[in-house]
C-alpha cells in the first residue's frame, strides 16, 4: 500500500484534541518485508483542558494541555516533533453534496488530470454557508457525457466532466482556535482533518467500503459517525452526546459525585442488565465516597443501559436518514474510549440490528501497546491519514492546507491570526 516513495524514516504524527483527553500518535513508514509497512513508535495521552464538547473553548488551557503532550511523546521518540496531522470534530462540522462541471480541455476529447482537478475546483466554488470553510471536497462519482457513474475518467473521452462530491465544512472560528492553539505550541500543521474520517482510514478494508459499513467513534462529549457504501461516504455526522452522558446519568440517579460515578462506571458499568445478578451491591465508599453506602449492581446498569440505548438510537437515525438502518452488510464497528463500556457490542447489534465489533487499527506493527487502546484510533487513524496522503495523489485526502497547490497561502492565512 506504501509504495513507491522512498522517504522512509519521516516521522508522521497524529494529534487529536478531545474532550477528555489531548493524544498524539508518532508513526513512520518503515521497508522491512515485501510491502512497507505503517510503524507506531510513540503514543502519548493527558488529560484535556479547555476542549467541551470537540471544540476549543479556552486557547491557553488547550495549548497547556497540547504541549504538555508533545513533550511526553518527544521523549518517547527522542527527537522533536515538527509537524502533525491534526484532527477536528465537533457538531458545527456540515456535509452537503456538490457537484463541479467542466468542458474537457484537450482538442481530442481525451481527459486529463487537469480536467479532473478543474472539474473538483469547480465543485469547491459552490457557495459555502458564511463563517465557514471547506475542511474536504471528496470526489465521489465522475460523469461524462451523461454517463453516470464512472470512477476514474482519466484517460477516458468526452466534452463535458462532471463530479459528484461530499463536501464538508466546519465553522471557521472553530478550525481557528484549533489551529491557532497547535501553532501556539510550535507544532507545525500538515493538514486538518474530519477526525471520523481519519479513525475509519484505520480500522477498515476497502472492501467494508464497498459492501456498507459504518464506524462510530464514542467520545467523551461526542460521538461520531461516517456511514460508507460503494466505496463512497454516504453521510457523516458528529452528534453531541458521548460516555460523559453515561457518567452524569450516574452521579445524578446515585446522587453521588462525578469522580466516584465515573470510577463506577470505568469498573463495574455494563449496559447489559440481564447479566447483573439481582443482589450484586458495590459500596460507593470504596470508589472514593465520603460515606458508605450500598448500590445495586442492576441499578447502575439500568441507567448505563438507558443512555447507551439512547446513543445507539442517536447513531441509528443517522442510518436511516441514508436508508441503511439495518442495512448495512458489513455492519458496524465501534471505536473511541466510549465503546469500552462492558456489553456495548452486545447492545449496539440489539438496537442497530447489525452485525458490531470494535474496531482496532488494521495493518501496522507497534512498540507501542497503545495501538489496543480503543481510544488512540482516532490519533493512529491521523498517522494512517498522513502515510496514505503521502502514497496517493487523490483528492479524498486533500484537507484545509492542501487545497491550493501553494499550500503556503493557507498556512500564511492562519499564521497571520496568531499573536
Ligand atoms: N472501560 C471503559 N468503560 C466505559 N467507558 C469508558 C471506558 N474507558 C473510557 N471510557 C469513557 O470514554 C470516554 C472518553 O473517550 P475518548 O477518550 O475517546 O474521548 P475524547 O476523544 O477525549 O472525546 P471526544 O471525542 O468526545 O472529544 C470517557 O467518557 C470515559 O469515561
Ligand atoms: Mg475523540
Amino acid at each position: 500500500m506504501f509504495g513507491k516513495r522512498k522517504n522512509t524514516k519521516e516521522l508522521l504524527v497524529g494529534l487529536d484534541v478531545g474532550s477528555t483527553a489531548v493524544r498524539i500518535v508518532v508513526g513512520q513508514i518503515v521497508a522491512t518485508g515485501e510491502k512497507p509497512e505503517l510503524q507506531i513508535v510513540g503514543a502519548a495521552e493527558v488529560v484535556s483542558e479547555g476542549v467541551h464538547r470537540g471544540v476549543v473553548t479556552s486557547i491557553e488551557d488547550t495549548v497547556s494541555s497540547i504541549s504538555a503532550c508533545i513533550d511526553r511523546a518527544e521523549r518517547m521518540v527522542g527527537t522533536p516533533l515538527q509537524r502533525a496531522w491534526i484532527g477536528i470534530s465537533g457538531s458545527h462540522i456540515l456535509v452537503e453534496q456538490s457537484k463541479g462541471v467542466v468542458a474537457v480541455s484537450k482538442s481530442n476529447g481525451e481527459i486529463s488530470e487537469e480536467d479532473v482537478e478543474r472539474a473538483v475546483e469547480a465543485a469547491r466554488a459552490v457557495a459555502t454557508p458564511l463563517n465557514y470553510e471547506i475542511l474536504h471536497v471528496i470526489p465521489k462519482n465522475y460523469t461524462v457525457d451523461g454517463q453516470i457513474g464512472v470512477k476514474d475518467p482519466i484517460g477516458m473521452t468526452g466534452v463535458r466532466l462532471e463530479v459528484d462530491t461530499q463536501m464538508i465544512q466546519g465553522l471557521s472560528a472553530h478550525i481557528k482556535n484549533l489551529t491557532r492553539a497547535v501553532y501556539r505550541t510550535g507544532l507545525d500543521i500538515n493538514d486538518v482533518v474530519l477526525s471520523i474520517l481519519a479513525t475509519a482510514a484505520a480500522v477498515t478494508t476497502e472492501r467494508q467500503k464497498e459492501l456498507g459499513v459504518a464506524v462510530v467513534n464514542i467520545g467523551g462529549a461526542t460521538t461520531s459517525v461516517v456511514v460508507y457504501e460503494d466505496g463512497d461516504i454516504l453521510d457523516t455526522a458528529v452528534l453531541s452526546i458521548g460516555s460523559e452522558h453515561i457518567t452524569a446519568d450516574l452521579a445524578i440517579g446515585l446522587r453521588t459525585s462525578i469522580d466516584v460515578a465515573e470510577r463506577l462506571k470505568l469498573q463495574y458499568g455494563t449496559s447489559l442488565v440481564k447479566e447483573v445478578a439481582k443482589d450484586d451491591r458495590v459500596d460507593l465508599s470504596d470508589l472514593g465516597a465520603m460515606e458508605k453506602e450500598l448500590v445495586d449492581r442492576r441499578y447502575i446498569a439500568e441507567i448505563i443501559s438507558a443512555r447507551a440505548e439512547e446513543i445507539l438510537e442517536r447513531i441509528d437515525k443517522v442510518f436511516k436518514k441514508v436508508g441503511k438502518s439495518g442495512r448495512l452488510p458489513a455492519g458496524v464497528i465501534l471505536t473511541g474510549g466510549g465503546s469500552k463500556l462492558h456489553g456495548l457490542v452486545e447492545t449496539s447489534k440489539d438496537v442497530l440490528r447489525l452485525p458490531v465489533t470494535v474496531g482496532y487499527p488494521l495493518n501496522i506493527t507497534s512498540s507501542t501497546d497503545k495501538v489496543n487502546d480503543l481510544a488512540f484510533t482516532t490519533a493512529i487513524g491521523l498517522v494512517r491519514w498522513g502515510a496514505l496522503y503521502k502514497e496517493n495523489d487523490s483528492h479524498a485526502f486533500d484537507g484545509l492546507m492542501n487545497r491550493f497547490k501553494s499550500v503556503t497561502k493557507v498556512k500564511d492565512w492562519f499564521k497571520n491570526l496568531m499573536p
